[in-house]
Formats: C-alpha cells, structure tokens, sequence
C-alpha cells in the first residue's frame, strides 16, 4: 500500500486532486484509519507492534502529501508569476493622440481672434426657414440672388442654410443693439462638386450694430482681422460689389505673401458691407447702422496650408488629417 500511495502522491496533478488522496489514505474512511480499526481484534503484543508499524505507515504518507503539496503551491505561484509578470525593459505601446479636425483648428483660432476684439461667438441652426435664410435679408422669392445660392429644401418648406448670414437676423431678432457677435458654422450648396466645390462648407459671419457704425469701421474690423491672421503690416481691400442685404456692398481682400509660391497677391476672401436699410426694417430696429461680413473658412485654410482640394476635409484621410495635427 505504501508504494502505490507515494506513488499516486508523486503523480498528483494539482492540489484538489492531492487532497483526495489525503482523504483516500488518512481520512476517517481512509484505508489508513480502517487498518487502525482492525488493531483491536490483535494480541497486545502484537497490537503494539502493528500499531507501531501503521503510525509510521501514516506519518511516512502524511509527510508525502505535505511535501507534494508544498511543490504543487510553488508551482502554482510561479505560474501566477510568470503570468503576471512585467518586463520593464519592453518598449512602450505607442497610443498615437487624437487631435482636433484643421476645420475646427481654424474656426477656433478665429473665434479667438474675434473675442479678443470685443465680440460674442454665436451658433445658430443649419436647417432654416426661408425668410431667415432669404427674406429676411433682402432675397424675396423672385430675387435672381437666389439662383447663386441653389440649395436642398426639405419637403415641408425648410432650407440648409446657404450661408451663415440668416443668424444676422435670427440674433437681430432676439437682441437689442449695440452688440457685436460672429457666427462660424456649416452651411449647404447644392453644387456640382469639384477641388473648390463641395455640397457642405463651412462659413464665418460678422455682424455689428449700433448707434453710427460707419464703413470705416468694417474697414477697420476687416483690417483688425487680417492682421491677427497674417500679421502685422497686413494690407486690406475692399472692391465694390453685390449682395442683397448690404448697400453699399463689397468684396474684401488680404494682401499677403502665398505660402508656397512666395508671392505677394491679393488672397479675395469673402463679401461684406453696411446692413440694408430692409433687412433693419425686417427685424423692426430703427436709428441704428451696422456692417456684416462672411467669409468661407475652407478656402482660408486651403490657401493657407496649400490644399489643393477641398473634399479632402471630409473624406477623413488620416494621411491628410495627420499633416494638421495640433497645427494652430
Ligand atoms: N452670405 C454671403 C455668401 O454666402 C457672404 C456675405 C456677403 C456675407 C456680404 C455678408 C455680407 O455678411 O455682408 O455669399
């Protein structure tokens, strides 16, 4: 019996498995203790020497489940060791951070620039109505504007917003004068796309009123702008031109130095002028004058960061968007 039992011992696998052999051999059934039960039935003399004998038989079993369970208990722990292990000397993982869209870079750096001089940052919805997106600013239904400005209607008579401008009134109609805001935000053409045309861009429009705003001071506004973005000595232009809820109306341009090319040319940005008398006269102000202007951020950041095409801001290339990361 000695023999098979070290033997099974040796072999045990693991720990519970060692414990019924404890309870095979040395439990209150084991076959140990049944020998022990049957001494009674011996001579003295020979109780005591078969005693003797089972006692040794036990404490020789007993030490080799101990033993085997104290090897079991290390290997157990050393394989929870080796699992658990850390080689400092590893390199680390490589956890590439995000960063912000250069869309979003641009419009924040403009925003910046725009609460530095004095104004409040606004949003407003992207699906309009047509008497704020048109209307309202001097575009009645039969105005020709309206064909440059083609757009995606929703089947109950709502519009995308073809340009940032519809928060003029919108903000006009929930404000009173004077105030100075900007509204940057997406607005939707429907266009044939191409490298500077896309269905979805995104704009930035400027509005200030009060008691006698003048044109000069959207020219220094436009100015104050500029030099913020381009820096010091940065020369602007306005030339005249059209747009229905500004008389008089303009073009304005940068004078700035290409970044690739090197050359020095005027960089035309978006429309601006002083508020029609009619679009004041839409959202019931009266004794006050104002200047507006709008722009179109991708172009801005196009020429500035020489991107050729204007669909790769949405196509979310991380070749492209990589290129920008944390950039502004
Ligand atoms: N909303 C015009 C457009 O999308 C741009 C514009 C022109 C905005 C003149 C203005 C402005 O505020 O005064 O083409």
């Amino acid at each position: 019996m000695l023999d098979q039992a070290l033997d099974e011992i040796k072999t045990s696998p693991n720990l519970p498995a060692l414990q019924d052999l404890r309870v095979k051999y040395l439990g209150k059934k084991g076959l140990v203790t049944e020998q022990l039960k049957g001494l009674g039935s011996l001579e003295p003399e020979a109780r005591k020497l078969a005693g003797q004998e089972i006692n040794k038989l036990k404490t020789v079993i007993n030490d080799a489940i101990d033993a085997k369970k104290a090897e079991l208990e290390l290997n157990a722990l050393n394989e929870k060791l080796e699992k658990e292990s850390l080689d400092v000397t590893l390199p680390g993982r490589h956890y590439s951070p995000g960063g912000l869209h250069l869309l979003t870079q641009v419009i924040n750096k403009l925003s910046d620039v725009f609460r530095s001089m004095g104004y409040d940052v606004e949003v407003g919805p992207e699906l309009e109505d047509e008497w704020h997106n048109f209307d309202a600013l001097n575009t009645p239904g039969w105005h020709p504007a309206r064909d440059l400005q083609d757009t995606f209607w929703t089947t109950d008579g709502r519009v995308m917003r073809t340009h940032t401008s519809p928060m003029q009134v919108r903000y006009m109609e929930t404000h009173k004068p004077p105030f100075k805001i900007v509204v940057p935000g997406k607005v939707y053409r429907n266009e044939a796309l191409d490298a500077t045309h896309e269905a979805q861009f995104h704009q930035l429009e400027a509005l200030v009123v009060g008691e006698r705003v003048t044109l000069a001071d959207l020219k220094g506004a436009i100015n104050q702008m500029a030099i913020a973005l381009m820096g010091k000595g940065t020369k602007t232009r306005l030339q005249p031109s059209y747009f229905p809820f500004v008389e008089p109306g303009a073009e304005f341009a940068i004078w700035w130095t290409h970044p690739r090319t090197g050359k020095e040319e005027w960089l035309e940005l978006g429309g601006c002028g002083m508020v029609h008398p009619n679009v004041f006269k839409a959202v019931g102000y009266e004794n006050v004058t104002g200047f507006a202007f709008g722009f179109g951020i991708e172009r801005l950041a196009m020429v500035s960061y020489g991107i050729p095409d204007i669909r790769y801001f949405y196509q979310s290339d991380m070749r492209v968007l990589e290129q920008f990361r944390g950039v502004l």
